[in-house]
């Protein structure tokens, strides 16, 4: 099956002149349909920015990123935004959650975007809630979860809408390392019965051993890393 994500050559800077920050010089990555990929790198090498613009939703850089055979570079606005919708799903590190909506409605976001009802929704809603461990925390705000539970919200939120890929920005960054655990055994879960494509940043060796592989950002390009990700797994105790 084809790539759903292609990175070629992909040159990013912020700012102008003396204050000009290059951030990627010719990174470059494919992720094939129902992989579980890893981005890793130091502290500012630029993993949010590429993983920013991948999700279409930094449109300037030079080089070209196609996303499920769109070639994002070349789409307009409104175009993009559709194609955003409706085949990614985003998960930050610090959850994003609505704080005076509870659970469900928080989950139900996005299809609202889409214009469905809440009742077109239930079959899906339970579902994911099932999958997510939410069911009996569906009624509870955000401030009466703990980071763990705000995070699967979120996986929720993201998974709802069915994407193709998601792209997940340090899930698990303001995370304990058991819930930490929980949340990739989760993503393993969502991209192995649901197929999800999944495209995480993360700092932690153990979080990626998750994945199929790993991918390094180092000075703006990207590198496959020596250790493959069953080496990182032997390497790290499994708790
Ligand atoms: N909107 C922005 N404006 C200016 N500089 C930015 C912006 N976003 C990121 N940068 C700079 O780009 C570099 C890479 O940032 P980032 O992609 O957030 O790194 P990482 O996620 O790997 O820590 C950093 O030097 C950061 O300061
Ligand atoms: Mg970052």
């Amino acid at each position: 099956m084809a790539n759903v994500i292609e990175v070629n050559n992909v040159y990013k800077a912020f700012g102008k002149g003396e204050s000009m920050t290059k951030v990627l010089s010719g990174a470059s990555l494919s992720v094939e349909k129902g992989e579980f990929v890893s981005l890793m790198g130091a502290s500012g090498s630029g993993k949010s920015t590429l993983l920013y613009l991948i999700g279409g939703l930094d449109r300037y850089f030079n080089g070209t990123i196609s996303v499920c055979g769109y070639d994002i570079g070349k789409m307009k606005e409104k175009a993009l935004s559709a194609m955003r919708l409706d085949k990614i799903g985003f998960i930050f590190q610090f959850y994003n959650l609505v704080q005076n909506l509870n659970v469900e409605d928080n989950i139900l976001l996005p299809s609202s975007v889409k214009g469905k009802s809440k009742a077109e929704m239930k079959a899906k809603l339970d579902e994911i809630l099932k999958i997510t461990g939410l069911t009996e925390k569906r009624k509870a705000k955000p401030s009466e979860l703990s980071g763990g539970q705000q995070q699967r919200v979120a996986i929720a939120r993201a998974v709802i809408g069915e994407p193709e890929i998601i792209l997940a920005d340090e899930p698990t960054g303001n995370l304990d390392s058991n819930a930490g655990a929980e949340i990739m055994s989760l993503f393993s879960e969502i991209n192995k019965q649901k197929g999800i494509t999944i495209l995480q940043v993360t700092h932690s060796h153990k979080c990626a051993a998750y994945g199929d592989r790993i991918i390094e950002l180092v000075n703006g390009k990207t590198a496959a890393q020596d250790e493959t990700a069953e080496n990182v797994q032997e390497a790290v105790p499994a708790n």
